[in-house]
């Protein structure tokens, strides 16, 4: 993260900036018509993960066994 203010430390000010002043760094997650955006079943998050060679959550505990099963399906270290 860059100084985005200029005040000579990089902090969560300079981040809020950032993405104020980069509208394209921030798209919305697109979802199907079977899960919202986001959700980690949804096909673009699916393609998402397997670009991904390490997995760093703290997942939705109440789907945590899908969501492990689903990791472990796609050989992620996790
Ligand atoms: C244990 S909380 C972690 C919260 C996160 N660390 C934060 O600070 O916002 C799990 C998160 O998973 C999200 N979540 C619930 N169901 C989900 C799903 N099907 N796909 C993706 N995320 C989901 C919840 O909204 C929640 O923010």
């Amino acid at each position: 993260m860059k100084d985005e203010d200029g005040d000579g430390a990089a902090n969560v000010t300079d981040v809020e900036l950032f993405l104020k002043r980069n509208k394209a760094a921030r798209t919305a997650l697109q979802g199907d018509d079977k899960y919202p955006g986001g959700d980690f079943r949804s096909p673009e998050c699916v393609a998402l993960l397997k670009e991904a060679d390490i997995v760093v959550t703290n997942p939705p505990f109440s789907l945590f066994r899908e969501y492990v099963a689903q990791l472990m399906e796609y050989a992620k270290k996790f």
